[in-house]
């Protein structure tokens, strides 16, 4: 179904993926993170800290994630998933909720074209019950728009929650258990990781969120079971692909070692 036109002007102009005329730091080669997941906080405390109020700071963190979808572009990353909307920002206030969704839809209408001219294949992770049927609807159509891009992998994760995807996945292999379609020992890791949302996502490699704040809060908690966290102090409006890039540059300085270990007897105390 074609989503209603939408009539807000546009907040800040097309531009192309370098316009800033700013490239990414020479990464050593293989070593850019495939799959970067993004808890974009802070929206509320910018704006407060300048007497306005929350929505304007959710408002400024539009150009933010269109900035780092452009640095994650030029950065080489392959995937990059976005925490819009969570199944516990139904407890914010309802004014707040009532414009975290109308901005999600608008946000998705006003961009998926910039979107789909710079390769950007765009996914929606995430429940449907509750999830207005306008932003559902916006949803499916940048996917569709989107479906053949190959650039990178958006994942806007709205009305998402981590515990409820494993929760999800779990209830349907029941059923498929229930009704003898499944046996009980089919019941694998691989499995599992295929009834999710996005079956084929992959784990998340760097796990970064924005404005100090130190906790996952239910994002991708499957995927993200060996991802590196950082945590920046910079609150979302202001963040930028320069951002993204430090992040990127602590990332390719860590040791990932999956659980496996080897002595290294020079290490110093
Ligand atoms: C957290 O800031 C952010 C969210 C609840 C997600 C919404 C994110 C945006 C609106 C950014 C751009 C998104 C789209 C769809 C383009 P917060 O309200 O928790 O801030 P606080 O921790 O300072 O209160």
């Amino acid at each position: 179904m074609t989503p209603k036109p939408y009539t807000h002007r546009d907040a800040v102009p097309f531009r192309p993926v370098d316009w800033t005329g700013e490239y990414p730091p020479a990464y050593a080669r293989g070593s850019v993170p495939q799959h970067v997941a993004v808890v974009m906080d802070g929206n509320g405390r910018w704006a407060n800290r300048r007497g306005l109020s929350r929505v304007e700071g959710h408002k400024a963190g539009e150009a933010a994630l269109l900035d780092v979808v452009a640095g994650a572009l030029q950065a080489g990353v392959k995937h990059l998933s976005v925490y819009a909307f969570s199944t516990e920002n139904w407890a914010r206030s309802p004014e707040e909720v009532r414009f975290l969704m109308g901005f999600n839809r608008e946000v998705l209408h006003r961009r998926r074209d910039q979107l789909n001219e710079w390769g950007v294949r765009v996914r929606w992770a995430g429940r449907r019950p509750r999830l207005w049927r306008s932003v559902i609807s916006e949803l499916e159509y940048a996917q569709e728009l989107t479906k053949s891009n190959t650039a990178l992998t958006l994942t806007m994760c709205v009305n998402y929650g981590g515990r409820v995807e494993i929760a999800d996945a779990v209830r349907s292999i029941a059923d498929d258990v229930s009704t003898g379609r499944l046996r009980p020992s089919a019941v694998t890791e691989k499995l599992i990781a295929k009834r999710l949302y996005q079956p084929d996502m992959p784990d998340v490699d760097l796990f970064v969120r924005s404005s100090g704040e130190q906790r996952t809060s239910n994002f991708l908690l499957w995927q993200s079971a060996y991802a590196e966290m950082v945590f920046l102090d910079t609150l979302w409006p202001d963040f930028t692909r320069r951002d993204l890039w430090h992040a990127i540059d602590i990332y390719t300085g860590r040791d990932r070692r999956f659980g496996g270990a080897v002595d290294a007897p020079d290490t110093p105390a």
